[in-house]
Parts: structure tokens; C-alpha cells; sequence
């Protein structure tokens, strides 16, 4: 069976910067809270751009990095849990901005966990022969499902997006995968969608995301340290070949924790919370693209990148560039 590799990257964040201390002048919250208890400093909230905007700037971007033609792209997945719509996809809006007509669009919502579970899931089309080329998209606009009067969850979110191009290699790439969902702890991260309206019923809904934080915090430094040696051990190399982690950017104070309980020095970890705050699924592959832009990330180095959030769900990959 081919390889599969990543061929490009690329992201896109709103202009708009918004600090702690402008948080301060909405809600109860100071810069040294937020700062300590998280590693956010600021954040970018759009101001009318949209999910299907942030994720055609990025995908434009992985396109051009990758030099592919978007003829050639037949998978585009899309992953987000604040879409612009239910319908059409927001992987279909991309489509038809970027004109990859010959592509198979989707959508995936594993919220936190979305880009590695998109991920996976191209790398198995490509894996399988059913795509050659794909797309894969992490787009948020948390702002829009953001309760702005709630000081616990406001202070955390970002708008953005980053994406990548994989396709089918001769060159060792994207070598496995590690995800799972624990559908039982559920009630640690949820935001409900449209009210059960019709002429037989009136149910409203919760419309704006809401966290047991320290839950979810348990949840990831207990399970994705797991998951991070088990996709390690199963592909057969040590934690110590790994250059990089790339993890979901939620709480500077997780990533260090997990570096802690994994035995690896924090600055093998690539942090980016302080300028975005937490992205959702867009974290991990603006982080990718922002490695790539700046040197760091060089043919042959090997990373572990990891997601984790609603569902509950989490998911690991590890790569070699
Ligand atoms: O992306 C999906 C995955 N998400 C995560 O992984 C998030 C995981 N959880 C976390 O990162 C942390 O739990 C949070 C950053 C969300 C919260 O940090 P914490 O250290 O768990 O704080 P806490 O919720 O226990 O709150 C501590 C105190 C409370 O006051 P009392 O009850 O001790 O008097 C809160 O009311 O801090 C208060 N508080 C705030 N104070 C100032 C909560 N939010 C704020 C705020 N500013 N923004």
C-alpha cells in the first residue's frame, strides 16, 4: 500500500486581537488569571468573517504550499463544530470557492479531536485507493457558540483555521493513529444546537458551549499520555526519537502536565495558546502550518500530534515530515 504525506499547510486567523484586559472590560476576569491558569494572552474573534472565509483562506494557502492543482483534490474534509450551516457543508462551500470540482466534500464534528479524526479519515481513503489527494481543513468560530456574559468559558476560545494537503507518497509519512471517544462522560463539554420547535413541542436549547473544566482537564492529562505511548510503542519507535508534540491548545498548564507524566522536556512541546487561545480543531493544524513558516519543522523529523475534547474524544497521529 502507498504512503501518505503531508504535501502542504496552511491558516488563517481573523485581524482582530482581543486581550485579556480587553476580557477584563467585558466580564469579572484579570490578565493574571487567565494567564496563569491557561497560558492565554490573546485571541483572535472575527469580526464578519465567517467558518467557510477562515477555512478557504486556509485551505488557498495549503494549496499554493503544496502546488497542487485543486482539480486534483478528491477529498475535502472539513472539521468544525460552529459551521456557517447545517447545509450546504462548509467542506462544499470550500469546494466551490477553491474549485476542486472533482472532490468528495464532508464535513467531520469530533470538536477538539476534529482535525486528527479528519485526518485519520483521509489517510485511509488515500491508505484504501478510494482518494489519491486530500484536503483536510480545522476551522472554528468558537465566538459565534461562545456565552460572552460567562467569564469560565469566554476568556478560553479563538476563531481561526488551519489545513493540509496529504496525498499518496513513495516517502514515509503519516504513520498511525491512535483515537477514541468515550461517549459516557459526555456531560463534561457540551453545546446544544436549534430548539425542538414545532407545532406538537417547545423545547429550548442550551445554545452556547459549556465546561466542567476540571474534568475535562482530568480527561486529558489521564488519556492522552496513554494514547501518545500507545501510538509510539505501536509503530514501533521510542518517545525519545520524537521531535516534536504538537497538542490541541487548550491550557498551556495540560501541555506541560502531559510532558511531565510522559518524561520529555516541555520544550520538545510547540505552544501557541498565548497569541490564539483555543482554537478547537483548528489548533493543532495552524500550529503545523506556523512550524512549517517558521523552520522549524524539517524533512525527516518526526512529531506526535494530539487531540482532545467534546464527545469526550481524543486522538493522536504520529508523522514524519
Ligand atoms: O478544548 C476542549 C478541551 N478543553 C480543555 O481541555 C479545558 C480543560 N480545563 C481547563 O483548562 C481549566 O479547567 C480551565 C482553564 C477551564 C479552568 O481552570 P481551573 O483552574 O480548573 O479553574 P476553576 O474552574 O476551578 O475555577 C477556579 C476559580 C473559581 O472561583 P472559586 O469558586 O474558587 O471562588 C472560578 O469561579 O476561578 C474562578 N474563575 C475565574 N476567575 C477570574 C473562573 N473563570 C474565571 C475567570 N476570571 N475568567
Amino acid at each position: 500500500m502507498k504512503n501518505v504525506k503531508i504535501v502542504g499547510t496552511g491558516s488563517y486567523l481573523p485581524n482582530n486581537i482581543i486581550s485579556n484586559n480587553d476580557l477584563a472590560s467585558l466580564v469579572d476576569t484579570s490578565d493574571e488569571w487567565i494567564s496563569s491558569r491557561t497560558g492565554i494572552k490573546n485571541r483572535r474573534i472575527t469580526t464578519g468573517e465567517g467558518t467557510t472565509d477562515l477555512a478557504v483562506n486556509a485551505a488557498k494557502k495549503a494549496i499554493v504550499s503544496s502546488n497542487i492543482n485543486p482539480m486534483d483534490i478528491d477529498l475535502i474534509i472539513v472539521a468544525t463544530i460552529s459551521p456557517d450551516n447545517f447545509t450546504p457543508s462548509t467542506s462544499c462551500e470550500v469546494q466551490k470557492e477553491i474549485e476542486a470540482d472533482n472532490a468528495m466534500c464532508f464535513d467531520i464534528n469530533a470538536a477538539c479531536s476534529g482535525f486528527i479524526y479528519s485526518l485519520n479519515t483521509a489517510y485511509a481513503y488515500i491508505k484504501t485507493g478510494f482518494a489519491k489527494n486530500a484536503l483536510v481543513i480545522g476551522v472554528e468560530v468558537l465566538s459565534r457558540l461562545t456565552d460572552w456574559e460567562d467569564r469560565s468559558s469566554c476568556v478560553l476560545f479563538g476563531d481561526g483555521a488551519g489545513a493540509v494537503v496529504i496525498s499518496e507518497s513513495e516517502e514515509i509519512g503519516i504513520e498511525n493513529f491512535h483515537c477514541k471517544s468515550l461517549g459516557k462522560l459526555s456531560e463534561n463539554l457540551k453545546c446544544g444546537g436549534t430548539d425542538l420547535k414545532n407545532p406538537y413541542v417547545s423545547k429550548i436549547t442550551d445554545k452556547y458551549i459549556k465546561m466542567n473544566g476540571q474534568e475535562v482537564f482530568k480527561f486529558a492529562c489521564s488519556y492522552v499520555p496513554k494514547g501518545i505511548k500507545a501510538v509510539i510503542e505501536e509503530s514501533q519507535y521510542e518517545i525519545e526519537d520524537i521531535d516534536y508534540f504538537i497538542l490541541h491548545q487548550a491550557n498551556e498548564r495540560i501541555m506541560d502536565s502531559i510532558a511531565k507524566r510522559l518524561k520529555i522536556s516541555k520544550d520538545k512541546f510547540y505552544k501557541n495558546i498565548a497569541s490564539y487561545g483555543n482554537t478547537s480543531s483548528a489548533s493543532i493544524p495552524i500550529a503545523l502550518d506556523e512550524m512549517f513558516d517558521k523552520g522549524i519543522l524539517k524533512q525527516g523529523h518526526k512529531i506526535v500530534i494530539a487531540g482532545f475534547g467534546g464527545g469526550l474524544t481524543y486522538g493522536v497521529s504520529l508523522i514524519t515530515i
